[in-house]
């Protein structure tokens, strides 16, 4: 996704509607993170990339990455460059054939990603997506787990998050270099799985494979139930595996939510919460766990560039947990037992948002099955 934080469509659909609803004010703000040589050079505006170089639409690229010296504060990609023949890096002795070296502790630290994964609005100062701070307040910035030890260590078959290992990869960087204990993977997987935007099938299956190592689920029946009249179930969904709140980033889009059913011995569905409507949408009357933000009217928004103050935010922080209680009637007469299923699902974008900004049925975001636990009502 570093690769593509340019190229890549959902972004680039909301960068140009953000810079024509309000002129061009985030041009270059946006730019920061998601083109930083493009600002660096001075190649943005025009916000159309008519001016941008070919190395600027890589996005956050190698030369970048091991360009940084150091940050103002973190957050709103305040970061310092020094541009040059001399790369930064983890190792205290390095040597390459193509540049000078030097050691940087702070590409070793979750700092380093925090310039960018914290985000403020650039005006009014409004948090709007603190995936570092969300870390930095949590138990694994505590045990000294930088996000570096679970993003940078992911490979096919190897999630790398809290609940799985998170092994060294022993080997030589590049030729002519020693022998490291671990070499640090290069994948930074996340969640993405939206088609048009996760073109390559594997990163699709190592961002399934994170997701489906993040949570776990309990479903807890009450003790004794009678046909007839009302009862509740309880669903406890653990952030297992997150090194911040699940989910994390930009969660006015993101969703994550509960879907439960309830089914009678025949097999039919006698009660159902978080399906999906025939456009796609997610029920409204379902559990979502995400953030949401008002606009100046105090109309819920998704568009960043649009929040005026926050409306709620139900996403779990690291190692903790939430429950949610489904209350429900079997119906009096009825034969036992009846099935309860419940099933964490995750997308990286809304149905109807892809539809506003690719067109109704262009592209549908997968939606991944997290975790599913089953009990019975006996
Ligand atoms: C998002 C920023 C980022 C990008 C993009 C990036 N790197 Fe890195 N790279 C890092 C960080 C951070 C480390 C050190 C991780 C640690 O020690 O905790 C690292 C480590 C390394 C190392 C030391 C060996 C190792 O793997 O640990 C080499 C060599 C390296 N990067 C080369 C590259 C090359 C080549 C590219 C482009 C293909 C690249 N990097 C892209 C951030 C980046
Ligand atoms: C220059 C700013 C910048 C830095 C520094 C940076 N990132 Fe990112 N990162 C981004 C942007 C922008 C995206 C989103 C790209 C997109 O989706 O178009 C992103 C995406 C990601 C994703 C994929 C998210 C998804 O939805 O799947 C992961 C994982 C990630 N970064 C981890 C890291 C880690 C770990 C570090 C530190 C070693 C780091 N990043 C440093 C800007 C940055
Ligand atoms: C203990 C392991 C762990 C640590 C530490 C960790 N992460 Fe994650 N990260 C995960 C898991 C698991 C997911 C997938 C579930 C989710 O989306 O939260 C994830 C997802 C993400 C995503 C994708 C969110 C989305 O929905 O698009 C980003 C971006 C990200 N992490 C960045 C970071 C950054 C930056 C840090 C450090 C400040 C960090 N992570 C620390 C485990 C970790
Ligand atoms: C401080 C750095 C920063 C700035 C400034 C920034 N972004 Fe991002 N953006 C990120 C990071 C980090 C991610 C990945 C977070 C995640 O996966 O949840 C991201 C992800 C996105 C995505 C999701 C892409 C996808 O494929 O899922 C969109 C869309 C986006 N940004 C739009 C914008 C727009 C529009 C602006 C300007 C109004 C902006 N961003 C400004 C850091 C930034």
């Amino acid at each position: 996704m570093l690769s593509r934080a340019y190229e890549d469509e959902l972004f680039r659909k909301l960068y140009l509607l953000a810079s024509e609803e309000i002129e061009g004010l985030t041009d270059e703000f946006c730019m920061r993170c998601h083109s930083p040589i493009g600002v660096y050079l001075k190649e943005i505006p025009p916000a159309d990339g008519s001016k941008l170089s070919d190395i600027a639409k890589r996005g956050i690229s190698c030369d970048f990455c091991h360009t940084v010296s150091g940050y103002e504060k973190i957050g709103n990609g305040n970061y310092e460059l020094s541009p040059g023949m001399v790369k930064r890096g983890p190792f205290e002795e390095s040597k390459s054939p193509g540049h000078e070296t030097t050691y940087s502790e702070l590409h070793t630290k979750s700092e380093f990603c925090g310039i960018c994964h914290n985000l403020y609005h650039p005006t009014n100062n409004i948090p709007l997506e603190l995936t570092y701070t969300e870390w930095k307040e949590g138990p694994y910035a505590e045990e000294g787990i930088q996000c570096q030890d679970c993003h940078m260590r992911q490979s096919p078959g190897i999630p790398a998050t809290g609940i799985t290992e998170r092994p060294d990869y022993p080997g030589i960087a590049g030729a002519g270099g020693g022998k490291r204990s671990h070499l640090y993977t290069h994948y930074f997987v996340g969640a993405n799985t939206i088609p048009q935007v996760q073109t390559d099938k594997s990163y699709e299956q190592m961002a399934m494979e994170r997701l489906q190592a993040a949570a776990t689920l309990e479903i807890t029946l009450p003790a004794n139930i009678t046909p007839g009249t009302e009862s509740t179930v309880k669903v406890k969904i653990t952030n297992a595996g997150a090194g911040h709140y699940l989910p994390t980033g930009l969660t006015e889009l993101r969703q994550m939510w509960l879907y439960l059913k309830i089914t009678d011995n025949s097999g039919k569905v006698t009660y159902e919460s978080g399906s999906l409507d025939d456009k796609g949408n997610i029920d409204k009357a379902s559990i979502i766990y995400h953030s949401v933000f008002a606009d100046k009217d105090g109309n819920p928004t998704e568009k960043v560039w649009k929040i005026e103050s926050p409306i709620s935010d139900n996403r779990i922080p690291p190692k903790e947990s939430a429950i949610e209680e489904y209350s429900f009637t079997i119906p009096a007469g009825a034969n036992l037992p009846f099935d309860v299923e419940a099933t964490l699902k995750y997308r990286s974008a809304p149905q109807h948002l892809v539809d506003e900004l690719f067109g109704e049925g262009k592209t549908t975001p997968l939606i991944v099955d997290m975790v599913t636990e089953k009990s019975q009502i006996k």
